[in-house]
C-alpha cells in the first residue's frame, strides 16, 4: 500500500514565507552501518537516535531473517546478534537496499561465511561492489560467484593491507568492521573520511576494537583474533544530509527557519557555498543550531563550478537540492557530479516544471536562473512527477513547494527511505501538503 502513496503539494509561489523549527533526526547513513556492526558484539546492543526511515526498516527485516532478535522503541533499536543462525542475506530484500552489502563484512568476520546477491539496479549509477570483494580477498577470504550470488568464505582470515582504488564510504566502513575481528593488523589506505565512519569507529572502539585513524585517509585496525566486542550503547550522529536539505530549502523560501539538533561542523561545505551565494545563515556550534532566512533572496548570485566531493567536500547527496537552489538565483550556475555517473536524471522533471537547465553531459549541468516553477497540475491536469531516488525526490518536493499551483509526486516510498516524517516536518513549517494513497 505504502508503495502507491503520492504527495500532493500546494505551491507557495510568490509567498515564500515558511517559518519555524525543524528537528533533525539521527543519520540513516550512520545508523544503517551500526546495525551491521551490531553483529560484532557479544550480546544485545542498544542503538540510539535511529531514524524511522524505510531503509532502517528494511535492514531490520534482513537481519531478522538472519535470526537476529530486534526490538524497537521510539528511536532506540536493540539488536541481539547472538541469535543469528543464518548468514545468507535475503536476495529479494538485498535488491532493495545497497547498504545491505555492509552486513557481509561483519557476518564474514564473525561466522566465517556469507552469501550475498549481485547488486541490481542502476538508479544513480552502476555502484559495483568490487572494492568490497577485493578487500575480503586481501584478508584471506575466497569469493565465488554463481547464480548471481557471491559466496564468501574466510579461508585463512587475517589482517592485510588494503588500498582503495576509489574512495568508498561503505567499503571503508565494511572492511574496517571485517578487520576488527581478524587476526593481526590491517591497514586501509585512501579511506573515506565521512563523519559517519568516525561515529561507527568510536563505538566499536568503546566495545574493545582497536582502530585508529578514522576520519583520515589511513585507518589501522589491530584485529581481536575472533574475540567479540563487549556490548556498549551507540548513538547516531545527526543526519547532515537531512539538515543540509532543509538548509537549502530554507534559503529559498523561509522567512526564518531554525534547524535544530544538527551538527554544524559537518555542514561546513554547504554553509560556505550558500553564504558565498548571499544566503543569510547563522551558525551556533554550541547550540547545534543553524538559522537560515531568504531575506536576501533577490540578490543571490550563481554557483560557480560546484563539484560534488567526498567529505569534507560538498556532498553528492545534496547535489539535487542545490540544483533547485541554482534555478532560483540570478545567472548561470554550473554543477558537476564527480561521485556517480548518472545522478542528474531528475533534471528532466525540473525542466518539465519550468527550470532552464542544460545537461552538458551525464555528470555536468548548467542552470540558468531565475525561473518560476509550474505545479504539475498547471503543466497538464492529472500530471504526476516521480521521485527518482531519495535525494532527487527531495529536490522535486522543493520545486513543488516553490511552484505556482498544485503538484502531485509519486514514488514517495523512495523519499521515505531517507527522510524521517518528511510530510510532518514540512507541514510544521507551513507547507500545505498531504499524502494520498491512490
Ligand atoms: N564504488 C565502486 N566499487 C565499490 C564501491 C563503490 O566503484 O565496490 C563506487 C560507487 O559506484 C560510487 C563511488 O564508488 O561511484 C562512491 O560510492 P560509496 O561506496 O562511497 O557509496 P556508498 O557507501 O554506497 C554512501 C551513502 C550514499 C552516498 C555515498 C557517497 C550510505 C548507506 N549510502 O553510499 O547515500 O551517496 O556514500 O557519499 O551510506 C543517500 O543517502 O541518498 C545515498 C545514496
Amino acid at each position: 500500500m505504502e508503495r502507491q502513496e503520492k504527495l500532493k503539494i500546494n505551491g507557495l509561489d510568490a509567498e515564500r514565507n515558511l517559518k519555524g523549527t525543524v528537528y533533525i533526526s539521527g543519520a540513516k547513513n550512520a545508523a544503517l552501518k551500526a546495525m551491521a556492526g551490531a553483529v560484532l558484539f557479544d550480546g544485545p546492543v542498544e542503538l540510539h537516535n535511529v531514524p524511522d526511515t524505510a531503509d532502517v526498516r528494511t535492514i531490520v527485516e534482513i537481519m531478522t531473517k538472519l535470526g537476529a532478535r530486534i526490538e524497537s522503541k521510539d528511536d532506540v533499536l536493540t539488536i541481539d546478534p547472538n541469535t543469528i543462525t543464518n548468514t545468507d542475506i535475503d536476495r529479494k530484500l538485498a535488491g532493495n537496499i545497497r547498504a545491505s552489502v555492509m552486513l557481509t563484512g561483519p557476518l564474514l568476520a564473525r561466522y566465517g561465511k556469507t552469501t550475498f546477491p549481485a547488486p541490481g539496479g542502476c538508479v544513480i549509477g552502476c555502484r559495483p561492489i568490487d572494492l568490497f570483494l577485493n578487500g575480503y580477498r586481501k584478508l584471506g577470504a575466497s569469493v565465488v560467484e554463481h547464480d548471481e550470488l557471491f559466496d564468501i568464505k574466510d579461508g585463512n582470515f587475517h589482517g592485510g593491507d588494503i588500498f582503495f582504488d576509489k574512495v568508498t564510504v561503505g567499503g571503508t566502513e565494511t572492511l574496517v568492521m571485517t578487520a576488527t575481528l581478524a587476526k593481526g593488523r590491517t591497514i586501509l589506505y585512501n579511506c573515506a573520511m565521512e563523519p559517519e565512519i568516525v561515529n561507527l569507529v568510536e563505538w566499536l572502539n568503546r566495545g574493545g576494537a582497536k582502530i585508529s585513524g578514522a576520519g583520515t585517509p589511513t585507518i589501522t585496525v589491530d584485529g581481536t583474533a575472533g574475540k567479540l566486542l563487549k556490548p556498549v550503547k551507540y548513538e547516531a550522529i545527526p543526519d547532515r544530509i537531512e539538515a543540509g536539505s532543509y538548509l537549502i530549502l530554507g534559503a529559498l523560501i523561509a522567512k526564518e527557519l531554525e534547524i535544530k539538533d544538527c551538527e554544524p561542523e559537518h555542514l561546513r561545505a554547504v554553509v560556505s557555498i550558500l553564504s558565498d551565494a548571499g544566503v543569510k545563515i547563522n551558525v551556533d556550534d554550541k547550540a547545534k543550531t543553524i538559522v537560515v532566512s531568504n531575506d536576501n533572496a533577490k540578490n543571490y548570485t550563481p554557483l560557480n563550478d560546484i563539484r560534488t566531493h567526498e567529505y569534507p567536500g560538498f556532498p553528492t547527496d545534496l547535489q539535487a537540492p542545490l540544483t533547485v537552489f541554482a534555478t532560483q538565483v540570478n545567472g548561470k550556475s554550473a554543477i558537476f557530479e564527480t561521485i556517480y555517473e548518472n545522478r542528474f536524471k531528475y533534471v528532466q522533471d525540473l525542466v518539465a516544471m519550468g527550470a532552464n537547465i542544460r545537461a552538458i553531459s551525464e555528470r555536468d549541468v548548467e542552470v540558468n536562473g531565475p525561473t518560476t516553477f509550474k505545479g504539475t497540475s498547471e503543466i497538464f491536469p492529472g500530471m504526476i512527477i516521480p521521485a527518482r531516488d531519495i535525494r532527487a525526490g527531495f529536490a522535486i518536493v522543493m520545486a513543488a513547494i516553490l511552484a505556482h499551483g498544485e503538484s502531485t509526486i509519486s514514488n514517495v516510498h523512495l523519499i521515505d527511505r531517507g527522510y524521517e516524517d518528511l510530510a510532518g516536518k514540512l507541514k510544521g513549517l507551513g507547507v500545505e501538503l498531504e499524502r494520498i494513497s491512490n
